[in-house]
């Protein structure tokens, strides 16, 4: 240990003068670097999967050959294998544990595009802490996440664990999650590494089918694609994973444009690259390489510093140098990216699990903001006035695949969820039911899937029995999530058919869906007299519902994303173009066509002949059990030049008998530019929280260069002219008004 005492000091120091950060980390990694071997170095590479038979990796850290292990979650395990690396290593370089840790650690949140519907920078940052506190008490200390894939398919089963449709409302809760888990230092014992993912496009896959070949120009990629994963360089996310796709013919792992010149060059990221699972060896398959050892060149030239398990570096690199294809410089460069961050985690001080004398884990305080980011991630799609559920309500049905599905209500990525920690909706119900209230709880279909209608004769027999039923439907964890992408949106096994029997009873039917995507749910939705949006809700999932269904939370949520009527429509999302023709609001029913006339007597414009153009619902839509007024719309700055900030002020009006919060939502949008543009994009969004009766002014701030696009000429700015601005609570309709921006 006495050769490690000077990079000890220094790290220690670096601890204690957070200021000091890059020159102080620096000199600690040049002084780790000078005395490392080849193999040290190329061993700092490599990341592999703890999953496996331990004494393999034991042996592999003995001879320095991991400087990651991902998927181990038991802290005696990751202290022991620590030890190994610490001691026994040539480099005795500490191992950085990582995880996939997308929504929740132990404690299950709801998936991000649930999380993403709470509008709730705060919230979201404050159970991002949470998660980074249960994760670290472990001692994982780099999370795979925020995943911010802009999606636009829901067929696409990641669609989950991104933040929606929107680059604006992405961009800034990819950057809370980022404070969340990073905190004030990354040094802090109780912050983690954040990753931003996975870089870049992966969301556009064709069909909606997972790893498919993405085609997004480059125009698209810096207005659409781009935006949240450079909010998060500038946050300062310590790392980035590569995409498993290729865009326009291009793998992204072995793509220098993207992970050196736009990533590091343009945007001056200084942490490290990361691959997807396997994405190195993946050039492969997308057939651009011949073997692993030319992958590896191709990935570490472009800016790809740790292998995530193809071990094309481990295994080649060294060759690679030996004759030349591989100069020492970019592996020395990527080697102080890695050292860099373990650097400024504090690894090399205190590589062991931070000890804790009394565990976070699911303890009530993260328990409690877990459940409040469910309420408020919850969204209310319909109400005739049915919920809030009141003292008449005397009986109570509560029926559906989903009100006891512990596993699958925590949804994809649940990997260290645990099931009996989960509240199911029945149980919350149960548990909490008013006095003189009466449960009658049916299991009517085992699981979603689940086919049999054997039961629903009893269903509706008991459903005439109660004042409302409660049917909760939805998908399963399975339905959603990496590699399981669907073609059809609709609701699986008989859980349409359910809800017409219990409709059919002529008793007040609330519906609440807990699932990992947008379903198609127009039909379901006309059955229902109310209808609640939970996505797949984690832990508190129960708690929250119950909260919900009888008015102790009031519902606040508003769709990070737009809802189809058919799939044929996807993808169909708010921020889309003019175009030349513009659909007008044409039915699309194709008992309208008429028979043997000229095409020309349709009209020309961008619909369909049997849907309608529009969405069944959209994005920035959810109700409330009060109502909101808007009114007096100012702009203060009518003419702004290129420095200022468009400033805003609204009133905003609780117009119903009870507290409530609302998302003011301001949209901005040009009709005439150098390039085609979105008819509205969403600037700015602020949640009120506001007594009955109250009435209170929201100032929003528009920053101009948040107007900036990709220009003609491809760069990247504003341009002056005249600029539309709706203020809403919801990207349909708002108040309008107007700007001018000046050069
Ligand atoms: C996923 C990543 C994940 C990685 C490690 C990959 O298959 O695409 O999102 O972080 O596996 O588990």
């Amino acid at each position: 240990m006495k050769k490690y005492l000077i990079t000890f000091l220094l790290a220690f120091c670096l601890a204690f003068i957070p200021s000091a950060a890059h020159q102080e980390v620096d000199n600690i990694v040049e002084e780790i670097m000078s005395r490392m071997s080849l193999d040290d170095k190329i061993g700092q590479l490599h990341q592999i999967d703890g999953r496996t038979d331990l004494t393999k990796v034991c042996d592999m850290i003995r001879k320095g050959q991991v400087s990651s292990i991902m998927n181990i979650v038991d802290a005696s395990v990751i202290d022991s294998l620590q030890r190994i690396a610490v001691e026994e290593s040539p480099s005795g370089i500490p191992i950085l544990f990582a995880r996939d840790i997308v929504h929740g650690f132990k404690t299950i949140l709801p998936i991000p595009l649930g999380q993403a519907a709470s509008f709730d920078d705060a919230l979201i940052c404050s159970a991002a802490r949470n998660t980074a506190l249960e994760a670290t008490e472990i001692g994982i200390k780099w999370a795979f996440a925020p995943m911010m894939d802009i999606a636009r398919d829901p067929r696409w089963g990641r669609i989950a664990e991104g933040f929606g449709e929107d680059p604006y409302l992405a961009s800034r809760l990819a950057v809370s999650v980022v404070k969340g888990y990073q905190g004030d230092s990354l040094s802090d014992e109780l912050s983690m590494a954040a990753c931003a993912k996975h870089f870049a496009g992966y969301g556009a896959a064709e069909g909606g089918r997972d790893y498919n070949t993405t085609y997004v120009p480059v125009r698209s990629l810096y207005d659409t694609y781009f935006p949240p994963f450079k909010a998060c360089v500038e946050a300062g996310v310590a790392s980035f994973m590569s995409s498993f796709n290729d865009n326009d013919g291009v793998p992204a792992t072995g793509n220098r444009w993207l992970l050196t010149e736009v990533l590091r060059d343009e945007w001056g990221f200084t942490g490290m690259v990361v691959s997807d699972w396997g994405s190195v060896g993946g050039l492969i398959p997308h057939g651009v390489a011949k073997d692993k050892k030319e992958a590896a060149k191709i990935c570490l030239e472009a800016g790809c510093d740790m292998d995530m398990m193809s071990y094309s570096y481990l295994n080649n690199l060294k060759e690679l140098i030996a004759e030349g294809d591989v100069s020492m410089y970019v592996v020395d460069e990527a080697v102080r990216r890695v050292l860099r961050l373990k650097v400024r985690l504090g690894l090399l001080e205190k590589p062991y699990t931070r000890k804790t004398s009394e565990s976070v884990i699911y303890s009530e305080n993260v328990l409690e903001t877990a459940c409040r980011l469910t309420e408020e991630s919850s969204v209310l799609l319909k109400n005739d006035g049915i919920l809030p559920l009141g003292e008449d309500i005397k009986t109570v049905l509560v029926t559906g695949p989903m009100a006891d599905a512990a596993y699958d209500q925590m949804g994809t990525w649940a990997l260290d969820g645990d099931k009996a920690h989960t509240l199911t909706p029945v149980e919350a119900i149960r548990k909490n039911l008013p006095s003189g209230v009466k449960l009658i709880y049916v299991n009517s279909l085992d699981y979603p899937r689940d086919k049999s209608t054997d039961d629903f004769k009893a269903l509706k027999k008991a459903a005439r029995k109660a004042d409302v039923l409660i049917a909760f439907v939805g998908e399963e964890q399975m339905m959603s999530g990496e590699a399981h992408s669907l073609s059809d949106l609709h609701l699986q096994g008989q859980q349409s058919e359910m809800l017409e029997a219990l409709a059919s009873t002529g008793k007040p039917l609330v519906t609440v869906f807990m699932a990992g995507r947008p379903l198609v749910i127009a039909s379901e939705m006309e059955l229902s007299d109310a209808v609640l949006y939970m996505w797949h809700p984690g832990t508190m999932g129960g708690q929250a519902a119950y909260n919900l269904l009888w008015g102790k939370a009031n519902p606040s949520g508003k769709l990070p994303v737009t809802f189809p009527r058919n799939e044929g429509q996807i993808p169909i999302y708010y921020n889309h173009k003019h175009t030349s023709h513009i659909a007008k609001g044409t039915e699309g029913n194709l008992d309208n066509v008429p028979r043997e006339m000229p095409q020309s007597v349709m009209g020309h414009t961008s619909s369909y002949l049997d849907v309608a153009p529009t969405p069944l619902l959209p994005f920035g839509f959810g109700l409330s059990y009060t109502t909101f007024e808007l009114s007096n719309l100012r702009v203060e700055t009518p003419e702004v030049r290129a420095s200022d900030s468009v400033v805003v002020y609204v009133d905003v009006k609780n117009t119903g008998d009870r507290q409530g919060c609302e998302v003011v939502q301001a949209y901005t949008g040009r009709k005439s530019a150098s390039t085609t543009r979105p008819m509205k994009e969403l600037k700015a969004y602020e949640r009120v929280s506001l007594e009955a009766g109250e009435c209170r002014t929201v100032r929003l701030e528009i920053p101009v260069e948040s107007l900036a696009f990709c220009r003609k000429d491809l760069s990247w700015g504003t341009e002056p002219g005249n600029y539309v601005l709706t203020v809403g609570t919801s990207s349909e309709g708002g108040l309008v008004s107007y700007f001018k921006l000046n050069y």
